[in-house]
């Protein structure tokens, strides 16, 4: 299962988050976290932390910059984060 969320005020926003906690017993067991963002700031951070609304760790995190970025380049992250989990 992938999640995807916008950064809002400086972390994964609040709607997905409150989604994560309330549906995290019925999720698969692999979730990746994909967060978008406007700023350099990457996020990680706070991205994994999210691990702690999941309830367990989840099986991959990644951070896409949507201005200013190399689409192929932050595609093919994704999908290297996804096959490193498989
Ligand atoms: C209310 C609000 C707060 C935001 N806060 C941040 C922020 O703190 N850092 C950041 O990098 N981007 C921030 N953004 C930008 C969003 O992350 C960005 O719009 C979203 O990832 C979708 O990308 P797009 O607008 O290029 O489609 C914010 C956007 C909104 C609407």
């Amino acid at each position: 299962m992938i999640i995807g969320m916008p950064v809002w005020v400086e972390g994964p926003c609040a709607i997905v988050r409150a989604f994560i906690k309330k549906y995290r017993d019925k999720m698969r067991s692999e979730v990746y976290f994909v967060c978008t963002h406007m700023g350099k700031n990457d996020y990680m951070s706070k991205i994994k932390a999210m691990d702690s609304l999941l309830g367990r760790a989840s099986s991959g995190q990644f951070s896409v910059r949507t201005k200013q970025n190399d689409y192929i380049k932050e595609s093919a992250g994704i999908a290297a984060t996804i096959m490193s989990g498989m």
